[in-house]
């Protein structure tokens, strides 16, 4: 399990706020460049279909819960939720760099390279591998538990 540093969690926690002031913008940019993988595009195709509604949670969710990154212990429920909707839809391992790949460029596109230096790029990057981490670990266990069932 990856973890944060300190300095890195402060950083994330000074600029959620602009993250999340801008987080439509950001989560727009994120999906089109991730939606250039068609692989990951089906993957929400089938969501979308499954559930009738746009699913843009993904984005919305890694900017909330990176704010409480000191606190991810209390994110119990969501973890289970966000893990049951990712068995559903076949999220592995191998998926998470695609998401990192859009939404870290996705936050520069928005915030511009001023706001966005390398260096708050850099502690977005811990924060979504710790959270990323979790998911992995959590998806692992459910995938083991279906094939024994
Ligand atoms: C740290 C990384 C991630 C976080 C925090 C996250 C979070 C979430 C959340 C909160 C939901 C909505 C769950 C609900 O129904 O309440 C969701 C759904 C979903 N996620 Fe993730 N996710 C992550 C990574 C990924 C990756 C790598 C993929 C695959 C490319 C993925 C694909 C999906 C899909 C297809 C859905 C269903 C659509 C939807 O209901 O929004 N997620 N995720």
């Amino acid at each position: 399990m990856r973890t944060a540093s300190a300095h890195a969690m402060e950083i994330v926690k000074a600029t959620a706020p602009a993250l999340e002031k801008h987080g439509l913008a950001i989560t727009t940019a994120m999906y089109a460049r991730l939606f250039r993988n068609a692989e990951i595009e089906a993957m929400f195709d089938r969501a979308a279909q499954a559930n009738g509604e746009q699913p843009k949670r993904l984005a919305a969710a890694i900017l909330a819960y990176a704010k409480n990154i000191d606190k991810l212990q209390n994110l119990g429920p969501a973890v289970s939720r966000m893990v049951a909707r990712h068995v559903e839809t076949g999220v592995k391992p191998e998926h998470y760099p695609h998401v990192a790949n859009a939404l870290l460029p996705a936050i520069r596109d928005v915030l511009g390279e001023a706001v966005a230096t390398d260096e708050v790029l850099a502690a977005w990057g811990e924060a979504y591998w710790m959270l990323a981490d979790i998911l992995i670990a959590a998806e692992a266990q459910a995938y083991e538990d279906a094939e024994a069932a």
